[in-house]
C-alpha cells in the first residue's frame, strides 16, 4: 500500500489503492464534478462514523451515497418512482441528488436515522471508476470540516483535513464548483431542499412545476434539509453580502477608516462560470490575510439561486 497523503489519480494503481482502502473502511477524499467529497463506504456503519469524526459533522446531517451508475441507485432506495426515473434519464450521472425512501440494507447512521436516502450518480470519471472499482456504494459529504467552504482542488482539502484523511485523490480542479442540487421525490411532487449547479429552470422543464417551498435567495432561514443550517459554506475570514456598488463602497469607506484590510469579491460571468470560481476564489481571498471579505450578491434572480444561497449562508453570523 502506498504511504498516506495526495495522490495523483492518473497514477498507475492509485484508483484501484484507493478502492481498496474504501473497501478496508478506510477514508479517500476524491475528486466529482461539484467538489471534492470525503469518501467512506456507505454499508459500513464503522467506516461512515469516521466521515463524521473527522468533519466534525453533526450527527443529525445525513449524507449523499454515491453509485457508479443509474442503475446502482435501487439498491440503496425502497422505492423509485417514475419521477426519480425520469429525473435520473435527464440529469445522470450529474449534479442531482434524488432523495427518496431508504432501503432496509442502508445503515441508519448514513441517514441520521431517518427514513429517506439521498443518492447521486456523480459525473466525474475519476469518481465513477473510483466507485466502480470498490464495488460498494460511497457515502461523501464535501470535504472540508463542518461549516467550512466546499473544496474544489485536493490542496483545499489538504487544508481542511489534511491531518484526518489518509489518502486524497487528485484530480484537479473540480469543473463544476459547487455543489449538487438536492430535490426530494415525494408523493406530492417534487422538492427543492438545496439549490445548486442543476437550476429550477432545469427541473421544471422535466418534472413541471417544484413543490413550492420557502424562497432561499432572499431568505436565511433554514431549508427543510437537515444540512441546510443557516452559517454555511463559510471561509474563516468574516465575510458580508452586499446588494450593490454603491453599499459596497459605503463599507469599504468604513473599514478602511477604521484601519481594516478588506477583500471585495463580485459575480463575473454567467452563473455557471461564477459557480465554477466561487470557492476557489473564496479560498484564495481567504488565504490572503484579510481583516473582511464584502461579497456583492448577483441579482436575485432564479438562475443565481444557488450563488446567492451559498454566500447568504457564508455570511450568516451562526
Ligand atoms: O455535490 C455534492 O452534493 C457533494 C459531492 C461530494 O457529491 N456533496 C455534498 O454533500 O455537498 P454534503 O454532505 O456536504 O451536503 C449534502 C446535503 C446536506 O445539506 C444534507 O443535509 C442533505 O444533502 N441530505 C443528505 N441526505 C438527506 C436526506 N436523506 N434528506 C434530506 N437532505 C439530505
Ligand atoms: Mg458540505
Amino acid at each position: 500500500m502506498a504511504r498516506d497523503g495526495v495522490i495523483l489519480a492518473t497514477h498507475a494503481d492509485a484508483l484501484a489503492q484507493a478502492a481498496a482502502r474504501l473497501r478496508a473502511g478506510e477514508l479517500v477524499a476524491f475528486p466529482t464534478e461539484t467538489v471534492y467529497g470525503l469518501g467512506a463506504n456507505a454499508r459500513d456503519p464503522e467506516a461512515v462514523a469516521r466521515i463524521f469524526a473527522a468533519k466534525g459533522r453533526p450527527p443529525s446531517n445525513p449524507v449523499i451515497v454515491h453509485v457508479a451508475d443509474p442503475n446502482g441507485a435501487h439498491a440503496i432506495v425502497a422505492e423509485w418512482p417514475q419521477t426519480a426515473n425520469t429525473l435520473a434519464h435527464a440529469f445522470w450521472p450529474g449534479p442531482l441528488t434524488l432523495v427518496l425512501p431508504k432501503h432496509p440494507d442502508i445503515p441508519a447512521i448514513v441517514t441520521a436515522g431517518g427514513s429517506t436516502v439521498a443518492v447521486r450518480c456523480p459525473a466525474h470519471p475519476i469518481a465513477r471508476e473510483l466507485i466502480r472499482l470498490a464495488g460498494v456504494p460511497v457515502a461523501a459529504p464535501s470535504a472540508n470540516r463542518s461549516g467550512e467552504l466546499s473544496p474544489t482542488t485536493a490542496a483545499h482539502v489538504a487544508r481542511s483535513l489534511g491531518d484526518r484523511v489518509g489518502w486524497i485523490l487528485d484530480g484537479g480542479s473540480c469543473p463544476g464548483g459547487i455543489e449538487s442540487t438536492v430535490v426530494a421525490v415525494t408523493p406530492d411532487g417534487v422538492k427543492l431542499l438545496r439549490p445548486g449547479l442543476i437550476l429550477e429552470t432545469q427541473l421544471q422543464e422535466i418534472v413541471g412545476d417544484l413543490i413550492v417551498t420557502e424562497p432561499v435567495s432572499n431568505s436565511t432561514k433554514p431549508l427543510p434539509s437537515p444540512g441546510m443550517l443557516t452559517r454555511h459554506y463559510a471561509p474563516r475570514t468574516a465575510l458580508e453580502i452586499v446588494e450593490d456598488e454603491a453599499e459596497l463602497l459605503f463599507l469599504m469607506n468604513l473599514y478602511h477608516t477604521a484601519g481594516l484590510k478588506v477583500a471585495c469579491w463580485q459575480p463575473k460571468g454567467s452563473p455557471v462560470e461564477v459557480a465554477t470560481g466561487l470557492y476557489a476564489e473564496l479560498h484564495a481571498l481567504d488565504a490572503g490575510g484579510f481583516d473582511r471579505i464584502i461579497a456583492i450578491l448577483p441579482p436575485n434572480h432564479d438562475d443565481w439561486q444557488a450563488i446567492r444561497d451559498r454566500l447568504t449562508r457564508a455570511a450568516s453570523p451562526e
